[in-house]
């Protein structure tokens, strides 16, 4: 990204900070020996590998020996969601997530459901949040697993998770959540809330891409998904990639830090950024939670317009931002986050994402102010869906 341009997709993913690089590059440099040889270079990585670990763990408030490291948020979903339901010895039953997942829980639940697993997708209400008494009614005797993401990657709700899981335990039923967009923008104490499997990703908090970190709970039993050397205490096999989990380390540890330095001021801009663009224009709305939302998100919908036309027309502008999930923006499909808070595909169309970092400025925020009510004006002059820019 150029110094010119304002970078505002911090959900689609985030620079590397200074510090985390400064920490990984002797691991890309000279201490590349393999973490498995016993010979001292080995073994100084080895402890390097310890240390990420124990500040992965202690920024959940969890203990190192719960942590396994993956390649990213993606794999991390896979190997909580099969993994916790393979090693039960009842080999079918009824998995419960949401119709508003990233995909990395979606398919994987769908796969289930391909493998003789009953599945369900839980409606939420029109903030995009879980309600309670719609999952309680859902669990059955034999729910295995309920998977819910934490914080949504598109509409940036984040659900009532320590009653989620309260009442998933009542009913004896495990709960992975996929929080790889609430690590580091909200607290998260996986012994306060209880959750049994939290997923997390390092290049949505500042750290390096291809990495990851499963949590897993005391006590819990996992089946390995891949198989080989017996890596990360036998239940993801494969060298370790160290340089990356030298940064996930570094980045969880600064992720915590910034909850009460960095993101304080990021809310303050996002807040500022939102009200001024539901100011700007009529027919603006606010998508997802008014309060129970992420604090670095923001997402919006303009009523007559394309969000793929705003999008082009800021990136013209030297502005990056999202109209759904970095995965969806791709397609012209409307976003199933969308649809599933009851917009239909044409208000979902006309939906922004602006994802804000700790490198933003106010005078970014201002630009953006600036830029996005005039596209907005603009296009509803030419929209073939009506308003004509009164
Ligand atoms: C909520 C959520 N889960 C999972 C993922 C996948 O993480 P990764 O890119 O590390 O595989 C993403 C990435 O967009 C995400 O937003």
């Amino acid at each position: 990204m150029t110094k010119d341009r304002i970078y505002m997709d911090h959900s689609g993913t985030t620079p590397i900070d200074p510090l985390v690089l400064e920490a990984m590059m002797p691991f890309l440099t000279k201490n590349y020996a393999n973490p498995s040889s016993i010979y001292a270079e080995g073994r100084e990585v080895r402890t390097a590998i310890d240390g990420a670990r124990q500040q992965v763990a202690s920024a959940l408030n969890a203990k190192s020996n719960n942590i396994i490291f993956t390649s990213g948020g993606t794999e991390s979903d896979n190997l909580g969601i099969l993994g916790s339901v393979f090693s039960l010895k009842e080999k079918n039953g009824h998995i419960i997530t949401t119709t508003i997942e990233h995909p990395a829980v979606t398919r994987t639940v769908e796969f289930l459901g391909d493998h003789g697993y009953d599945t369900t997708f839980l409606p939420v209400n029109k903030f995009g949040q879980v309600e309670l008494d719609v999952l309680a009614d859902a669990i059955r005797d034999d729910t295995r697993l309920i998977s819910i993401v934490y914080g949504n990657n598109e509409v940036g709700t984040v659900q009532d998770m320590k009653e989620i899981i309260k009442l998933a335990h009542e009913r004896d039923v495990l709960v992975h959540t996929d929080a790889v967009q609430a690590v580091a923008k909200v607290p998260i104490d996986v012994k306060d809330i209880g959750v049994d499997l939290l997923s997390l990703s390092g290049h949505k908090i500042y750290g390096p891409k291809g990495i990851g970190a499963l949590y897993v709970r005391d006590g819990l039993k996992i089946t390995p998904l891949q198989h080989g050397g017996g890596h990360e205490n036998k239940l993801r096999s494969g060298t370790e990639n160290v340089p990356g989990v030298i940064g996930l380390g570094k980045a969880m540890e600064m992720g915590e830090t910034g909850l009460t330095t960095e993101m304080p001021r990021v809310k303050a801009m996002r807040d500022r950024l939102l009200k001024g663009l539901m100011e700007a224009q009529e027919e603006t709305y606010l998508n997802g939670h008014p309060e129970k939302r992420l604090p670095h998100n923001a997402h919006v919908r303009f009523s007559y317009i394309e969000g793929e036309a705003l999008l082009l027309n800021l990136d013209m502008l030297g502005i990056a931002a999202a109209t759904g999930s970095a995965c969806s923006s791709k397609s012209l499909k409307a976003s199933h986050v969308l649809l599933a808070i009851g917009l239909t595909p044409e208000q979902a169309h006309g939906s922004l994402r602006l994802t804000l970092g700790k490198n933003n400025t106010d005078e970014e925020i201002d630009n953006v102010l600036e830029a996005v009510p005039a596209i907005v004006k603009k296009l509803r002059a030419m929209s073939p869906l009506g308003h004509g820019g009164q």
